[in-house]
């Protein structure tokens, strides 16, 4: 099963779900509350739709474009996500393998699970870290210094977790948050592990300390990243002042990520980033929170063409990468797509969810009667 190619990120859901234990499973679907934000991000890209128009001399158009000066092969970045080691021994080394074999840009998350300096031998110039602090101004220049030291060139700040939000699920399977498996939850994991022999026999090659106590010393550090654990994250809060601070510090890209507000989308841009992310973390923080597609216009409106405007939360579908070019941003992101493949057949799952995406965006420009991927940026593709 785990050698099958994923033809879609929907086959690729099903396929996940049959291979991890349900606690990974749920960490990677779930969101905050009543996953209100979540359903709607991919709800409200689903209530977007296209008008085609008559061309019928395109068979192949022009994907490519430039983004935060990198050129993609097509408008799509993996976006940072923790504790991939745990839904793949190959984790964020196969992420960024399968991104830079793909030609696009992946993003590592602080806590991702694998340290910076093996991800960065592989990925060349195609990765960018993203920066989680829990121990302030310090914490965050140790980072960013073994960033630039492992020539990653694109730094992204994810501003929308000053707490952590409420994921119910991870609860309801008996783990605390931030993510942990304590001795208290190895009985009721213990039966879901016994039950997904493909993944536990994997991790248990990979060194994963499935069923370990994690220290609690180290409870509150994001930076923690040795994948052994399923250790999670603490809160990281950034105020525009230490952004500003990042900003003096920084001398490359940088991208803040999670702005939902477009007057945040101003400030950014006064403080003279490279680009913003329009992201509520997948539906995974505040609940509530309105899709970020219904607010990305608002965005593009007041700070498009200032700098590079990015969206996630909720692309599954090539036309829904026409539906965010449309509406005017520069790529996506995606988050729970690639992890679905990732936890199916490592590196190689993750490649099959880009491919897919790539070849439904193409079916889609040609259908649209779009020639290339600048031309998809105009609202004559969007009906009424
Ligand atoms: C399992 C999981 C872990 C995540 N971890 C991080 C993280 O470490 N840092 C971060 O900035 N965002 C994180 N995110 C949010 C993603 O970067 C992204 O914003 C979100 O997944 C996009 O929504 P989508 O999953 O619908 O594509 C995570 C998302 C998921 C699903």
């Amino acid at each position: 099963m785990t050698s099958k190619v994923i033809h879609s990120v929907n086959e690729a859901r099903v396929l996940s779900k049959k291979v991890l234990p349900r606690v990974v499973f749920d960490y990677i679907e779930g969101g905050a509350d009543d996953e209100i934000t979540m359903k709607s991000n991919v709800d409200d890209f689903n209530k977007v739709r296209l008008l085609q128009k008559v061309d019928g001399t395109i068979s192949d158009p022009e994907l490519s474009t430039d983004v935060l000066g990198k050129k993609l092969s097509f408008p799509l970045v993996l976006a940072p996500c923790g504790l991939v080691r745990v839904m793949h021994p190959d984790g964020g080394i196969g992420v960024a393998k399968a991104a830079k074999s793909a030609g696009i840009q992946s993003v590592l998350s602080t806590v991702s699970g694998n340290s910076i300096e093996e991800v960065a031998s592989v990925a060349d110039s195609t990765l960018w870290f993203q920066l989680y602090s829990a121990g302030g101004r310090d914490e965050s220049k140790k980072l960013i210094d073994k960033a630039e030291k492992n020539g990653v060139h694109t730094l992204v700040v994810t501003v929308d977790t000053p707490a952590l939000g409420n994921r119910e699920r991870d609860r309801n399977n008996g783990v605390t948050t931030p993510l942990r498996i304590t001795p208290d939850n190895v009985v009721g994991l213990g039966l879901q592990v016994l039950s997904k022999p493909v993944w536990t026999v994997r991790m248990v090659q990979d060194g994963v300390k499935v069923f370990n106590k994690t220290r609690s010393k180290s409870k509150s550090k994001a930076s923690r990243n040795d994948g052994k654990s399923m250790l999670s994250m603490a809160a990281s809060p950034f105020s525009w002042e230490e952004i500003k601070w990042i900003r003096e510090y920084w001398n490359h890209k940088l991208v803040i990520k999670g702005l939902m507000d477009v007057n945040d989308g101003l400030t950014a841009a006064s403080l003279g980033v490279d680009g913003i992310v329009v992201s509520n973390h997948g539906g995974r923080q505040l609940d509530s929170s309105p899709s970020t597609i219904s607010v990305l216009p608002d965005f593009v409106k007041e700070i498009g063409g200032k700098l590079d405007v990015l969206v996630d939360g909720g692309v599954r579908r090539g036309t829904h990468i026409a539906k965010a070019l449309s509406l005017g941003a520069d790529a996506v992101m995606i988050g729970r797509p690639y992890l679905y493949g990732l936890s199916v057949s490592g590196e190689q799952g993750v490649s099959d969810v880009i491919s897919a995406l790539k070849s439904e965006l193409k079916r889609s420009l040609i259908l649209l009667g779009c020639k290339s991927v600048s031309e998809l940026r105009s609202q004559k593709w969007l009906a009424k």
